[in-house]
């Protein structure tokens, strides 16, 4: 019904049409192997990964999604789609909507503006580490041409697994004392992956033993099948909970070309970190000996691994694809090899023809990580605020005035000249809280990512930091402490590259900026699952009065919200 009448509107109006793609997905547990040992997954009409979207830049996506889930909420995020003037379809639970309750349907209808490769994942919980997740692949608008050249595409989504249901992990997460996670059983390539299967040169042969790669399993690798002499496109996204990822393509090289969802400069490489949040694509030219197969394999780095790599397989049409290469597949870098990380960042540069970013900032807030604790538990906090969302989603709450929903005072926009992010934090103690940061409309605002000492010393994770609702210019990296008036002198308003997701390194910082030209209120994260389960988090809001209806089933949870909805029944 929808759909005539959208196609009614479109033929009247005689525009050019936005195709509308429309979906019903109903997502529910389900016993899968998704590494070769049974567990469960979260899957969307009995998939796992989720089915992908595809398509063309300009259309209208609707996804009807039936929550069947018997005891618990949920909600799905459309990573890189900005949501223009719709940030109620955002689907971040306590930020834009309530969470889907079991047996409702929310409609969730949204442009998507942009050619690229996108993903989309469960935003409540923990539910991004149950599997609840798959890929969005959005094509050059109808009529336009693809400024790439390739024969052929692939896609690879890709994920970390842990045996531990989510439920035993969250409770872990917030017990105290902490109980960790630890790293994951097995690393997933489109769902798949092997659990203690390893044909890395140094992997013992009953490991070895334990790889699968009959056909037809569902724990048996997805394989690459090439032609010689031919170029690929292959579609690279990361939706892992904790682990950073680099893949290699034994004998080939990668030339990088797409980073979330924008063209960057071309360069090759002979592997690809791939942070938690971040997409690429790369062109792979099958130009090597066509008697063959080649390992493509993908390996943690920036923890200490404890995860053997997930492997499949370049396969050259001619050679059988059950023939294993004979030399074991490439080497995972160095795992604290940050020096090498870090060039590898610096040389992803915006493409010709991406829009440069303001010469100069309105505003600027400086948001330090750190760990600390509340009473005894583990917790993430931002300039010493960590995040708890309220329950009653901002989005509705700023739109319609209802007071008490949140803290309507701004967390602070900087830290303490004297904090040492050498050290653990001297007073560990921290508070919770979910004030936001509230912005005028179109201005420009910088934000550095400042980097610290976690509480034991002598550890400084890695954070990738995902901006809902906007792509922002990746300004620069640097050591320590960010220093104003100096370190700005350095950053690169040339050519920057335009992102969704960027990575704060170790005892570093990270600098950004957008422009708040998204009415609407857009969640701020660190993308591993269990530390934004920790509260590292920030929330932006901009333009929310500028707003038309907000859908009432975003809103009526929570006492607020539903206070507000009973007023107005
Ligand atoms: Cu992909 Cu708020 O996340
Ligand atoms: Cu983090």
């Amino acid at each position: 019904m929808m759909m005539m009448v959208m196609w009614w509107l479109t033929v009247v109006a005689g525009v050019a049409s936005a195709a509308v793609k429309e979906y019903n997905w109903e997502v529910g547990y389900k016993f899968w192997r998704p590494d070769c040992k049974e567990g469960t997954v979260m899957a969307i009409n009995g998939e796992f990964p989720g089915p992908t979207i595809r398509t063309n830049a300009g259309d209208i996506v609707v996804v009807h999604l039936t929550n069947k889930l018997t005891t618990e909420g949920v909600v799905i995020h459309w990573h890189g789609i900005r949501q223009y003037g719709t940030p109620w379809a955002d689907g971040a639970a306590g930020v834009t909507q309530c969470a889907i309750s079991p047996g409702e349907t929310f409609t969730y209808k949204f442009t998507v503006d942009k050619a690229g490769t996108y993903f989309y994942h469960g935003h409540y919980g923990m539910q991004r580490s149950a599997g609840l997740y798959g890929s969005i692949i959005v094509d050059v608008a109808e009529g336009e041409r693809e400024p790439l050249r390739y024969d052929g595409e692939f896609n690879l989504l890709l994920s970390d697994w842990w045996h531990q249901s989510i439920h035993s992990q969250e409770l872990g997460l917030s017990s105290n004392p902490l109980r960790w996670i630890g790293e994951p059983q097995s690393i997933l390539i489109n769902g798949r992956g092997q659990f203690n299967c390893s044909l890395a040169a140094h992997s013992s042969k009953e490991q070895m033993n334990r790889c699968t790669f009959e056909k037809g399993d569902q724990c048996a690798p997805q394989i690459l099948h090439v032609e010689p002499n031919k170029t690929y496109r292959i579609r690279i996204a990361s939706t892992t909970a904790l682990a950073s990822l680099n893949l290699a393509v034994q004998g080939h090289k990668l030339v990088v070309v797409e980073a979330d969802g924008n063209y960057v400069t071309p360069f090759a490489a002979d592997d690809l970190d791939v942070y938690f949040g971040e997409s690429y694509s790369v062109l792979l030219t099958t130009n090597q000996d066509p008697s063959r197969n080649y390992w493509i394999s993908v390996g943690v780095r920036g923890r200490k691994p404890n995860t053997p790599p997930a492997l499949t397989l370049l396969n050259y049409r001619n050679v059988p694809a059950a023939d294993l290469p004979s030399s074991p597949p490439p080497e995972t870098p160095r795992w604290n090899d940050y020096d090498r990380s870090k060039s590898f960042s610096k040389k992803i540069l915006s493409a010709m023809g991406t829009p440069p970013p303001p010469k100069k900032s309105d505003r600027r807030l400086i948001l330090l990580n750190t760990q600390n604790q509340i009473d005894g538990f583990t917790k993430w906090a931002i300039n010493n605020v960590s995040l708890s969302v309220p329950v009653t989603p901002y989005l509705g709450s700023i739109k319609h005035g209802l007071k008490g929903a949140f803290d309507p005072k701004s967390p602070p926009k900087n830290f303490p000249a004297d904090y040492d992010i050498t050290k653990p934090p001297a007073n560990p103690n921290t508070m919770p809280g979910n004030g936001i940061y509230t912005f005028p409309m179109n201005i420009t605002v910088d934000v550095i990512l400042q980097n610290a000492n976690a509480l034991n010393p002598n550890v400084s994770e890695i954070h990738p930091w995902h901006l809902h609702g906007h792509d922002f210019w990746i300004l620069g990296f640097g050591e320590g402490k960010f220093r104003p008036g100096v370190d700005e002198m350095a950053f690169n308003l040339k050519n920057p590259p335009l992102r969704n997701t960027a990575v704060l390194y170790p005892y570093g910082w990270t600098a950004l900026r957008y422009v708040t030209d998204n009415p609407g209120v857009w969640f701020f994260h660190c993308h591993i699952e269990p530390h934004l389960h920790m509260g590292m988090g920030v929330v932006f809001a901009e333009g929310v009065n500028r707003l038309g209806k907000v859908p009432p089933e975003a809103l009526g949870c929570g006492l607020t919200g539903k206070m507000f909805m009973n007023r107005n029944r």
